[in-house]
C-alpha cells in the first residue's frame, strides 16, 4: 500500500491537526453511496467488476492488435486517454521489442499535431481505439473521421476490423456507428465519470496493447481498495485527504505534484485532471500543478523557494529504482566528482529528494510525501486507488460534489455556436 508521510508539513498544521473526524465522516458517505454524485461511484468496485466481465476480452483483443500492428491510434481526451496516458508513460516509458507504438490523438484541434502523427504512422500496419463516453466530444470525434479515412485508403474493405470503440454501452453516436459498422465495443460504465476510468477498457485495452499486465493491475488494485476501506488515520488516503483539507484552510491553495521519475510526467496529468475537475467548483478548490524533479529545480525551483507562500508540495517517491548505476571513478577526477564515485545514481536523487524537501520545508512549503514500493504495475494500481479513494474524501469533506464537472461545458456552447453547428445557440 501506499505510504504517506506528513512530518514536513506538520509545523504548518493548526494544533487541532488534520481533521480527520471529517475524513471518517466523507469516507462513510463513499462507502454508503449517500453522498453528492453517488451514482458516479462504480470505479469504487471497477477492478472487481472488469476482472468479472470485460477483462478477458480486453487481454485477447491487445494479443490481437499487438500480433498484427506496429500501432495502435488511440483516439480520446481527457479521462478518456489521461490514465492510459499516464500509465505508458510510467510503466514502459521506451516501447519494448516488438511492443506496438502507441499514439494518442483527438486531445487537441492542432493541425500540426494531427500531421505529425500521420507522418510519424508511415507505413506501419494500425489499429484504432477510439473512445468517448458521450461519443460528442469534438476533438476526439474530429480526429476519428480523419483516421477512419486513413484506415479505409489503407485497408478498404477491412478498415472497419481494425476499429475498436470504448464507449457508453447502450446511447450515443459512437454507440450507433459502432453497430452499424459492426466495430468491437467496450464499456465505459453508466456509473464511472471520465476521469476515475483508467481501470476500464477505457485505460486496459491501450496499457494491454502497449505490453503491460493488465490482469497484474487489476489484481493490485482489488487487494489495495480492500486495504483503503480501512477506517481509521491510519489510512494513506485520510492522511493525504484530511493534510491537504487542512492546509487548504490555512491559505495554501495551489499544489504542486512532483516527482523525481521524468516517466511520471502523464501520471501528474492524469492526476491534475482527477483533482482539478473533482475539486475545482463552488468557488473552492486546491489548483493542481505538477513539476518534475529535478530538472524543474532549476526553473520552477527559484519560486518554490521564496515565491508567494500559498504553494504545498506532494512528492510522490518509489522506494526502489527499477535499475542501477554505480557512478564510475576516474583517475585524474578533472571533473572533480570522484566523491560521488561508487555510489548508485539512484542514492544521489535520494539524497537530492531529501535536500530539496529540508530546502522547501524551510522555505514555508509544507511537503507530503506518497511513497510506493516500486514503479511497476502493483505500483500503478497502488497509486491510482489510493489517488482516487483521496480525491473522493477530500471532495466531500470540502462539501463538493467530487464527480460532476459542470463548468466543462461553458467552452462547448461557444464553440459550437461558433463553429455553426446545427442548433447552437
Ligand atoms: O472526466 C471527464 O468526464 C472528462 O474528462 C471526459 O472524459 C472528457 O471530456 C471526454 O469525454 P468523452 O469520453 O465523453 O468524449
Amino acid at each position: 500500500m501506499v505510504k504517506v508521510d506528513l512530518s514536513g508539513a506538520r509545523q504548518f498544521f493548526t494544533t487541532a491537526g488534520p481533521d480527520y473526524a471529517a475524513a471518517a465522516r466523507a469516507h462513510q458517505r463513499l462507502a454508503e453511496k449517500n453522498g453528492l454524485g453517488y451514482d458516479f461511484t462504480g470505479w469504487t468496485e471497477l477492478p472487481q467488476r472488469i476482472k468479472d466481465t470485460e477483462l478477458d476480452a480486453i487481454v485477447a483483443t491487445a494479443e490481437k492488435i499487438r500480433a498484427r500492428s506496429q500501432a495502435l491510434v488511440v483516439i480520446g481526451i481527457g479521462g478518456s486517454y489521461l490514465g492510459a496516458r499516464g500509465a505508458i508513460e510510467l510503466l514502459k516509458p521506451m516501447p519494448g521489442k516488438g511492443d506496438p507504438r502507441v499514439f494518442f490523438m483527438g486531445n487537441t484541434l492542432s493541425v500540426d499535431a494531427l500531421n505529425d502523427t500521420i507522418a510519424a504512422l508511415g507505413d506501419m500496419d494500425f489499429d484504432v481505439n477510439v473512445i468517448s463516453k458521450s461519443g460528442t466530444t469534438l476533438e476526439p470525434a474530429v480526429s476519428f473521421r480523419i483516421f477512419r479515412e486513413l484506415l479505409a485508403k489503407k485497408y478498404g474493405d477491412k478498415a472497419n476490423d481494425h476499429i475498436f470503440a470504448t464507449t457508453d454501452a447502450k446511447r450515443g453516436v459512437l454507440k450507433s456507428l459502432a453497430d452499424k459498422y459492426g466495430w468491437p465495443c467496450f464499456v465505459v460504465p453508466d456509473d464511472v465519470g471520465g476521469r476515475f476510468s483508467v481501470l476500464s477498457a477505457v485505460g486496459l485495452l491501450p496499457m494491454a496493447v502497449a505490453g503491460i499486465d493488465v490482469r497484474k493491475v487489476i489484481d493490485a488494485a482489488i487487494e489495495e481498495l480492500k486495504a483503503l476501506d480501512l477506517r481509521s488515520p491510519e489510512n494513506p488516503a485520510w492522511q493525504y485527504a484530511a493534510a491537504r483539507q487542512q492546509l487548504y484552510g490555512k491559505g495554501y491553495g495551489i499544489e504542486i505534484l512532483g516527482c523525481y521519475e521524468p516517466s511520471f510526467r502523464f501520471m501528474a496529468e492524469w492526476w491534475k485532471q482527477l483533482y482539478g475537475e473533482s475539486e475545482g467548483k463552488d468557488g473552492k478548490g486546491i489548483f493542481p500543478a505538477s513539476v518534475e524533479f529535478t530538472a524543474d529545480l532549476h526553473s520552477m525551483g527559484q519560486f518554490i523557494q521564496q515565491g508567494p507562500r500559498t504553494l504545498m508540495e506532494s512528492i510522490v517517491r518509489f522506494t526502489e529504482s527499477r535499475s542501477s548505476f554505480p557512478f564510475p571513478v576516474e583517475a585524474e577526477d578533472a571533473d572533480g566528482l570522484n566523491y560521488l564515485a561508487g555510489r548508485d545514481i539512484s542514492e544521489v536523487c535520494r539524497v537530492a529528494a531529501d535536500a530539496v524537501r529540508e530546502a522547501h520545508v524551510s522555505g514555508g512549503v509544507p511537503n507530503l510525501v506518497i511513497e510506493v514500493p516500486k514503479r511497476d504495475e502493483e505500483g500503478f494500481a497502488a497509486l491510482v486507488c489510493f489517488f482516487e479513494v483521496a480525491c473522493a474524501i477530500s471532495g466531500y469533506m470540502s462539501q463538493v460534489n467530487p464527480f460532476d464537472q459542470p463548468g466543462v461545458e461553458a467552452y462547448k456552447k461557444n464553440m459550437f455556436r461558433m463553429l455553426g453547428k446545427p442548433g447552437a445557440k
